[in-house]
């Protein structure tokens, strides 16, 4: 008798040790998908002038977007795809397209900065925001860093061309052209520390700088195109698609599809105008319009270059101006002159778009530190710039070393598979939240849903599959190492612990 309640007495024991453990896991999970609320979101914004209208956000966004894709991944992208290159540009334009509607929901149901981060931490829960806030920074630095390589580039040029030659094993990463002894891009280097020293100083790119950029951006577009377009002889078209949708070419993918997963990175920054949401007039009406105008100009203007690129030389000579593509057009077409014009508006345009990437790293960084998932040091605010001066110059130092140090294919690649991460997310949470929260202000409503953001999620996919095997382990390690952090600091640190 005595047996049987001893055993019977075990049995409970460890059933309830199970369940302690069980209900100890649950906890934990729950603790790891914690999440912030809309309403206190809103608490948190501070009151900053509503002075933003469409027309201002679509040259925001101009801004953010036009830079190192047109004016230097066009040359990769045409040796992937040939003429077909500008078929890529669509198809990656109809991706950002999608998931531009979904980011500007979201944007809409929670007005306040911190972009995708902090969206997620009211859809997802804290560990999925981290992992966001992770990949973001990602997107960010290491898009300022391919930003600068191409920068570079059009500098190295323009120096060439008044008879200033810096040495070339400082012009490029060691290993970036083959036969060619490389070890440091010195120039790209420096730009991000210059820009770095402009942001944790406070100088913000205020809104009559960004406009004069981009229209004088657009205005060497233009000039470019009408100077060129006579120039096309259709026979350079054909085949127009020489390596189909997806196909192996020496070792590496080629075609329409591997070509959209490069020339993503051309759209890239459209999400800076979601962010702006605080500073919107009327952001439910304004914030899409003005992604979507922004997106739509800038894939007309991709496709027409594209276009005129491809058929004014033969798609294989880009393989000896893959730094600055544009100018294998302009010396075909013998309007060397034009060169120096092109080339300055280059740099000018793509000194806006590394402005913007880094201004967005550190506001994200200074946004998870103040939430706790980052240590402090990244979101002290300096008492005499009033912006997060360390954390700032931390990162400018990082991507300025990314700059010099690593190829511009590598970091380009591995800014689009984060930043593809990030809107598969953003459009899985316009989804879970219109299931989990129908009921909530959504200024702005996705149409087609849930088709826009399945689509949106499906392109992105495909995208990513288009990207080589090499990225998405570099990613994977990005992601592990995101992980650990989150783990053994964020977890332990979040502000929702109190
Ligand atoms: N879309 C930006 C560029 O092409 C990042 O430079």
């Amino acid at each position: 008798m005595t047996n049987i309640v001893q055993n019977h007495l075990t049995r409970l024991k460890t059933d309830y040790k199970m369940m302690s453990i069980v209900n100890k896991g649950d906890a934990c999970m729950a603790n790891i998908f914690r999440k912030k609320r809309v309403a206190d979101l809103l608490k948190e914004t501070t009151p900053l002038r509503r002075t933003l209208h469409t027309l201002d956000l679509t040259f925001l966004g101009i801004g953010a977007i036009i830079g190192t894709g047109i004016f230097v991944l066009t040359g990769k992208g045409a040796l992937t795809a040939g003429p077909a290159l500008s078929v890529s540009f669509l198809i990656a334009a109809v991706c950002c397209g999608f998931a531009g509607l979904c980011y500007a929901e979201f944007a809409s149901m929670a007005p306040v900065a911190g972009s995708a981060y902090t969206y997620s931490y009211v859809a997802f829960g804290e560990i999925i925001a981290f992992i966001i806030g992770w990949d973001l920074i990602l997107e960010y630095a290491l898009g300022a860093a391919t930003v600068s390589v191409g920068w570079s580039g059009y500098f190295v040029n323009l120096l060439d061309n008044i008879d200033i030659h810096i040495p070339t094993v400082l012009t490029a990463a060691a290993g970036t052209t083959p036969g060619v002894t490389t070890l440091f891009n010195l120039p790209a280097f420096l730009v991000v520390l210059l820009i770095t020293w402009i942001i944790s100083i406070g100088i913000n790119q205020t809104k009559r700088v960004n406009d004069t950029m981009v229209f004088i951006k657009l205005a060497v577009i233009i000039l470019f195109i009408v100077c060129t377009i006579w120039f096309i002889k259709p026979h350079h078209w054909t085949p127009f698609s020489p390596y189909g949708l997806y196909s192996f070419n020496h070792g590496t993918t080629a075609g329409i599809i591997p070509a959209a997963s490069i020339v993503f990175f051309s759209f890239i920054g459209f999400d800076s105008v979601a962010s702006s949401a605080e500073e919107t007039v009327n952001p439910s009406k304004t914030l899409p319009r003005g992604i979507l105008l922004s997106l739509l100009i800038s894939t007309i203007l991709y496709i027409i270059m594209t276009l005129i690129m491809t058929g004014v030389v033969k798609y294989t000579v880009f393989s000896k101006y893959l730094n600055a593509p544009i100018l294998a057009v302009l010396h075909a077409t013998g309007q060397t002159w034009l060169s120096i014009i092109v080339s300055l508006g280059a740099i000018l345009g793509m000194t806006t778009v590394i402005l913007v990437q880094l201004y967005g790293q550190s506001r994200i960084c200074y946004s998870m530190s103040r939430d706790g998932l980052f240590p402090k040091f990244f979101g002290e605010v300096s008492s005499r710039y009033k912006t997060p001066f360390k954390g700032t110059w931390f990162f400018g130092i990082i991507t300025a070393l990314a700059g010099g140090f690593i190829n511009l294919n590598i970091l380009s690649e591995l800014v689009n598979i984060g930043t593809l991460t990030a809107f598969i997310l953003v459009s899985a949470g316009v989804l879970w939240m219109r299931k989990t929260n129908p009921g909530i202000h959504r200024g702005f409503k996705a149409p087609g849903v849930p088709f826009t953001p399945l689509i949106a999620i499906a392109f992105c996919l495909v995208l990513i599959a288009g990207l080589n095997w090499e990225t998405w382990v570099r990613f994977v390690i990005w992601f592990a190492i995101g992980l650990l952090l989150y783990f053994f600091y964020a977890k332990k640190h979040s502000k929702l612990n109190i």
